[in-house]
């Protein structure tokens, strides 16, 4: 072993860390972290919420996506420490009943999980888009999960999961949907 790897283990021992109180999915949970390590480190690692991926480290594919404080973010671009005291959701906790919250339904009716490596940031960015704009065009779709990148490249499901979920909750009961409104 060279000299820098061995001063690399050796400075593991006095890498400066503290405990970090966080509210996870409607949980308090107080966890220890090194000064040093990322949000996403500390909720797959120490919290264990796998669900939340690690994809690119570098803030560009969103499969670190959640919720903090009300704001999406990367969580591959925070510093644990720096969310000490904050609320986060991840996608573990976007259901907040029994069962599938209506977006996850959708995307699963629409075969829009596919892997399931980058929906964090999908489902998240889905979310958000339907909070402000009820009705959203196909393109009003793409633009809001733009920053989200799908591996399996299947955002046409995506698409029209979204719109299933706009459409379920503007429509009048008893209406029936125009043909040819969705699309890839
Ligand atoms: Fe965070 Fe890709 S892992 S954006």
């Amino acid at each position: 072993m060279n000299e820098i790897n061995q001063r690399y283990i050796d400075d593991q021992d006095s890498v400066p860390s503290r405990s970090i109180r966080l509210r996870v999915n409607r949980v308090m949970r107080e966890v220890r972290c090194e000064d040093r390590q990322l949000l996403v480190e500390v909720i797959r690692g120490q919290l264990g919420l796998k669900g939340t991926h690690v994809g690119c480290l570098n803030g560009d594919c969103g499969a670190c996506t959640v919720m903090v404080n009300g704001r999406i973010v990367k969580s591959c671009l925070m510093l644990a420490a720096s969310a000490d005291g904050a609320d986060i959701t991840t996608v573990e906790g976007f259901a907040t009943g029994e069962g599938l919250d209506p977006i996850q339904d959708a995307f699963w009716s629409e075969d829009g999980f596919q892997c399931g490596f980058c929906l964090p940031g999908h489902l998240f960015a889905a979310r958000a888009l339907l909070t402000t704009n009820a009705n959203p065009t196909d393109a009003e779709v793409r633009e809001a999960l733009a920053g989200n990148l799908c591996r399996c490249t299947g955002y046409v499901n995506m698409v029209k999961a979204v719109r299933k979920v706009a459409r379920g909750r503007t429509q009048a009961p008893g209406t029936t949907e125009a043909p040819g409104t969705i699309g890839g």
